[in-house]
């Protein structure tokens, strides 16, 4: 999809406007938006919503060819709800109901004149990622594993955004995106099977998009992990035919004496639980359970795009946690990298394993801030559903701060996340008889203590888990990945650049 922004004068050159399609909002009082009475001049708008043709609820459309006294050969009403206030939800389902419309269109270009500046609690810049989304949403194909491809995105292909051609709009449409192409990045690793995206593969694309876009990269292999006595790490690894990898990403983008902010991302490539091995109804969704993983990789795509100003370092840690006759044991005790101990009294727990030894190894680069992303448990499912990523913090200044950013990022990204608590009195439901550390709890609680877990090796830093079990991928028919959580991480990191 091509994007551009034009400012229109409402008034007078809309109406004038060589295009396939111009959209435009009209409310459920049956008012026409400023836009739509700029095309009414002789009343066929008006005319079509008094026939009751359109109800103006938001996501209701009405395809109008040939209107009288518009140059445009289509005008497109969408229904945006009530006209005092344009909410976030209403804008969002109108304009994802447009573009549905344009990509059936036999027209190749269209104008999207919604009224990008009066979205209640909006600006601008959000109204404008909110289409660049939607566009790539529906532009999304996972069907490179099919024989009979999925159709082609069809329709219109060029979109003109009726917005003030400003540094600042322009600025905000590069971003919207890098961050959509971040995203869909994603969500293409995410939907791809483990047979496919091992280990080695995510090592491989980390290699890819360093040569695209100039970052530094370093992939460690199982010699150079035993060297680092990531016992912990290398444990979850044991039962899998597949090579364990470490990858390290780097876009030093900021000032070299400015430090990092790490991204450290859960990439198990396939869970089976291990020895504690999981049921088998819907087993293959642990395909998605290296989506912190693709995420540090999509945010790097996104980042890279916008060639941001800004130091940031991924670490993804990447095996498959299989059964076997090597495979770790339940009561098997070892040794992380920090120098702790930990009896694994579940080997389903195993994200936790991966991290612990990632999040060591991130001390290393000074950093400003550590965001770990992953699909860490299924407690935290319980606990927020599908719509909010679990955010997890110490509570003093410095994380009271981080966690107000990475929320604020949410927000702003439409790509939520929702405080929980990391309190001292949850690790004591961490408490092993024989070792440091046992890496499961006792019952209750299960996304803070595991999130409890990973403080433990992180008190050098300030730091942030981002818990994406509910957030990262869909369930049933609409089955595939969301490409959650690029929106707020690239978000997040771009607030950061001053
Ligand atoms: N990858 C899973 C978490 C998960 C499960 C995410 C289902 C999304 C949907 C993780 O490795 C896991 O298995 N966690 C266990 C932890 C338990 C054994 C303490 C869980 O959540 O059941
Ligand atoms: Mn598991
Ligand atoms: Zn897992």
């Amino acid at each position: 999809m091509d994007f551009s922004i034009k400012a229109f004068d409402t008034r007078s050159t809309l109406g004038t406007a060589k295009s396939g399609c111009i959209a435009v909002a009209v409310f459920e009082n049956k008012k026409l938006s400023p836009a739509a009475q700029a095309l009414d001049s002789k009343g066929a708008i008006s005319a079509a919503l008094k026939s009751g043709d359109i109800t103006g609820k938001p996501g209701s459309t009405l395809l109008l060819r040939a209107v009288d006294g518009v140059t445009a050969e289509r005008v497109l009403l969408v229904g945006m709800g009530s006209e005092e206030t344009v909410s976030e939800k209403s804008y969002t389902t109108g304009v994802q109901a447009a573009l549905k419309v344009f990509g059936s269109l036999g027209a190749a270009d269209a104008i999207i004149a919604l009224p990008l500046g009066d979205v209640k609690e909006r600006d601008v810049n959000w109204a404008i990622r909110c289409v660049v989304q939607a566009a790539h949403d529906g532009q999304y194909r996972c069907d490179s594993q099919k024989s009979k491809k999925d159709p082609a995105p069809a329709g219109v292909r060029k979109i003109v955004l009726s917005a003030p051609a400003t540094a600042a709009t322009r600025g905000a449409l590069a971003q919207a995106i890098a961050i959509a192409n971040g995203s869909n990045f994603t969500r293409n690793l995410g939907d791809l099977p483990a047979n496919i995206a091992t280990p080695t593969y995510l090592a491989n694309t980390a290699k890819q998009l360093a040569k695209d876009y100039k970052f530094e990269v370093e992939v460690l292999d199982r010699k150079q992990l035993e060297a680092l006595k990531m016992g912990s790490f290398l444990s979850v690894t044991n039962g899998s035919e597949q090579p364990p990898k470490f990858i390290v990403l780097k876009h030093m983008g900021g000032k070299a004496k400015d430090a990092p902010v790490v991204l450290v991302g859960k990439g198990i490539t396939f869970d089976t639980g291990g020895i504690s091995l999981k049921a088998g109804p819907g087993m293959d969704e642990m395909k998605y359970d290296m989506c912190g993983a693709a995420s540090v990789l999509g945010t790097f795509r996104a980042i890279g795009e916008m060639n941001l100003k800004l130091n940031v370092i991924g670490v993804i840690a990447a095996c498959e946690n299989m059964p076997s006759g090597r495979a770790t044991k339940p009561g098997d005790i070892v040794t992380s990298m920090n120098g702790l101990t930990i009896e694994i009294l579940n080997t389903d727990a195993e994200g936790r394993l991966v991290l612990c030894d990632a999040l060591t190894y991130a001390e290393r680069f000074k950093p400003a801030v550590v965001v770990d992303i992953a699909t860490l448990t299924g407690a935290c499912v319980i606990a927020l559903g599908h719509h909010n990523t679990g955010l997890f913090t110490r509570s003093d200044a410095a994380h009271d701060q981080l966690a107000n950013e990475l929320l604020a990022a949410g927000k702003q990204a439409s790509d939520t996340a929702w405080r929980m608590p990391i309190e001292e009195a949850y690790n004591e439901q961490l408490k092993s008889n024989f070792a440091d550390l046992g890496n499961i709890g006792s019952p209750g609680g299960g996304a803070v203590t595991a999130a409890a877990f990973l403080e433990n090796f992180t008190k050098k830093y300030t730091w942030a888990h981002l818990d994406i079990a509910g957030t990262a991928w869909k369930s049933g028919a609409a089955k595939g990945a969301t490409g959650r959580p690029v929106p707020l991480l690239s978000t997040f990191l771009l607030n950061r650049v001053q």
